[in-house]
């Protein structure tokens, strides 16, 4: 029988809590996701497969909805078919049993796959670079990621407390949050692209001027988009559009693990919402630490930092 993972998620519900990180190759990841490691490192990828890869909050779930829409030249009702994390399953999410896993879920869904992953590139199964397959990765400027991220721990229920603002973004400066250094991820990733098919997109890029952003998508994929479609993707991707949608903002999720009422899924989606968090001082010490870590040449480029 196929799984339903909504449903299972609905039933399983009890056996959530704010998991601790352990480190799994010095990253620190959700503890069930360290404690189911073997079969994720073993994933086997398809030469099909599409994988979307972020940092936490730096636009995922909007490549998720892009990809999906390109795909299906913009088919409303077939975009719609069932929620983000069904239509492209997040490859090492685990949970503790009876949840079907991340891996679970993708043996159960049909090519060609669109997987979302939130590794670091080296903690990438090898069966994805061992078979050339397509990724897409999406980077966010690490302040706005910052902040979107301390507002996703308050009302995710299975990330560790957050804590006091001021104290978490010292966190994420060290790279102490889940999935470790936004730093060492986009730099990862950006060295990466050189040798493997790697499709690098900004979100401020993104929002700049969607339609050249979908139309790159489109392209890497080999699909070509009439004007018509490509201003429906960018339509039923826009963020009023995605935030009014419950196959794309998480709202099917139990609201006991993802609470919109705390704060909701897509919250604000804009470039410089830091600057309404952000002390002068926390900025300062900030900008000062992010010179540092993202000195020299071979590293990305971002503006609004
Ligand atoms: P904010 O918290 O700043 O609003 P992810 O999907 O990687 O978890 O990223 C979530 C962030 O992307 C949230 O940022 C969310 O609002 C934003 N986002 C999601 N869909 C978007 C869209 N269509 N346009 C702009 N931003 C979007």
């Amino acid at each position: 029988p196929r799984l339903d993972y909504t449903k299972a998620l609905a039933e399983g519900v009890g056996v959530f809590r704010r998991f601790p990180l352990v480190p799994v190759a010095g990253i620190p990841l959700m503890e069930p996701i360290a404690q189911q490691w073997g079969p994720i490192a073993t994933f086997r990828a398809r030469p099909d497969d599409l994988l979307i890869a972020t940092y936490p909050k730096s636009g995922t779930t909007w490549m998720q909805e892009i990809v999906d829409l390109v795909l299906c030249g913009a088919d409303e009702a077939w975009a719609q078919r069932a929620p983000t994390h069904v239509r492209s399953p997040f490859l090492e999410i685990c949970s503790p049993p009876p949840i079907p896993s991340g891996v679970q879920q993708l043996e159960q869904t049909p090519p060609p796959r669109v997987i979302k992953t939130h590794l670091p590139v080296q903690l990438v199964p090898e069966s994805f670079w061992d078979n050339d397959c397509k990724v897409i990765y999406v980077a966010r400027n690490p302040k706005d990621t910052v902040v979107s991220y301390y507002f996703f721990d308050q009302m995710n229920k299975t990330q560790p407390e957050p804590g006091p603002w001021p104290a978490y973004l010292q966190r994420f400066m060290r790279g102490e949050l889940a999935w470790g250094s936004w730093y060492d991820h986009v730099c990862g990733y950006w060295a990466a692209r050189e040798q493997r098919r790697i499709l690098y997109v900004f979100y401020e890029d993104m929002k700049e001027d969607p339609g050249r952003e979908v139309q790159k998508v489109a392209s890497f994929l080999g699909a070509a988009l009439s004007s018509e479609v490509l201003a429906r993707v960018i339509q039923l991707s826009s963020f009023a559009a995605m935030r009014d949608n419950p196959m794309a903002n998480y709202s099917s999720v139990p609201h006991t693990l993802l609470d919109p009422a705390i704060s909701p899924f897509l919250r604000r989606g804009e470039v410089g919402d830091w600057k309404n968090h952000f002390t002068v001082a926390q900025n300062e010490a900030f900008d000062a630490h992010y010179q540092n870590r993202m000195a020299g040449p071979g590293v990305p480029h971002f503006r609004s930092q």
